[in-house]
């Protein structure tokens, strides 16, 4: 069984991303692609990760425009089947029910406040603070605009969870196996701890890509977290 890992395939170029999508797909769910790869080769990029690997897209291009023109968008990419796309919940309300109704087969996914904005950030783009008031305050509005999948830091599922009940997949980045270097997150969480806190798709980056070898990396984090739910059974 594959794991509930979204692989951050942030690649240099598009050879480099069908390699690493080869080589984590037999172990994890799903590849997430960015703006840097999607801007620079569009669908074709998808297509050569897909490749003949059996794993499912995550395409996280962060939406924020008006509702026609984020309709719009959503349709052009729903053409490629990703099984999530995200919007920015600030776009507010219409514009995640737009995202919605454009790509009714894919997960619209929102992401609430971003982990890079710290308080002060927030306070200066006017966003009423502190941070994890405005992350439920955008969660609740997503979900009830329609959006079905929430991102979050793996520190804020356990109460999102309860404010959104059973049905909302919650993504989250922010993961690091234990020794892991942190990089540039600042607040992470091992992969079984965010599992145990409700997460139901990680998202992992360089801990995996920039492995040695990319597949067995995967592959370990994948044994870890059957182990974990082994136990916890
Ligand atoms: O390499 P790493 O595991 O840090 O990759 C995390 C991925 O998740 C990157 O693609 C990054 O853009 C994305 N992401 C994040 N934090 C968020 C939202 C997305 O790190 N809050």
């Amino acid at each position: 069984m594959v794991a509930p890992i979204a692989v951050a395939i942030d690649a240099p170029d598009i050879e480099t991303a069908a390699r690493w999508a080869s080589s984590v797909a037999p172990h994890v769910s799903t590849v997430k692609v960015g703006l840097e790869l999607y801007l620079r080769y569009g669908p074709d990029v998808i297509a050569s990760m897909r490749g003949a690997n059996k794993v499912a897209l995550f395409l996280d291009l962060k939406l924020h425009d008006i509702p026609a023109t984020v309709a719009g968008a959503a349709r052009s990419v729903a053409r490629l089947r990703p099984s999530i796309l995200t919007v920015h919940a600030a776009g507010g309300r219409d514009m995640i029910r737009a995202a919605v109704e454009a790509a009714p087969e894919t997960r619209i996914a929102a992401v609430t406040v971003l982990t890079s904005l710290e308080d002060a950030a927030l306070e200066e783009i006017g966003l009423r603070g502190p941070a994890h008031d405005a992350v439920r305050r955008l969660a609740v509005l997503s979900v009830e605009a329609g959006a079905r999948a929430l991102v979050c830091s793996p520190h804020e599922v356990s109460s999102l969870r309860a404010e959104v009940g059973p049905d909302i997949t919650l993504i989250t980045p922010g993961v690091r196996p234990a020794g892991a270097d942190k990089g540039d997150q600042a607040r992470v969480a091992t992969p079984e701890e965010a599992i145990a806190a409700g997460a139901d798709l990680l998202v992992i980056g360089r801990p995996i890509t920039r492995a040695a070898d990319p597949g067995a990396a995967a592959a370990t984090i994948a044994a870890a977290l059957r182990r974990a739910s082994t136990a916890s059974a």
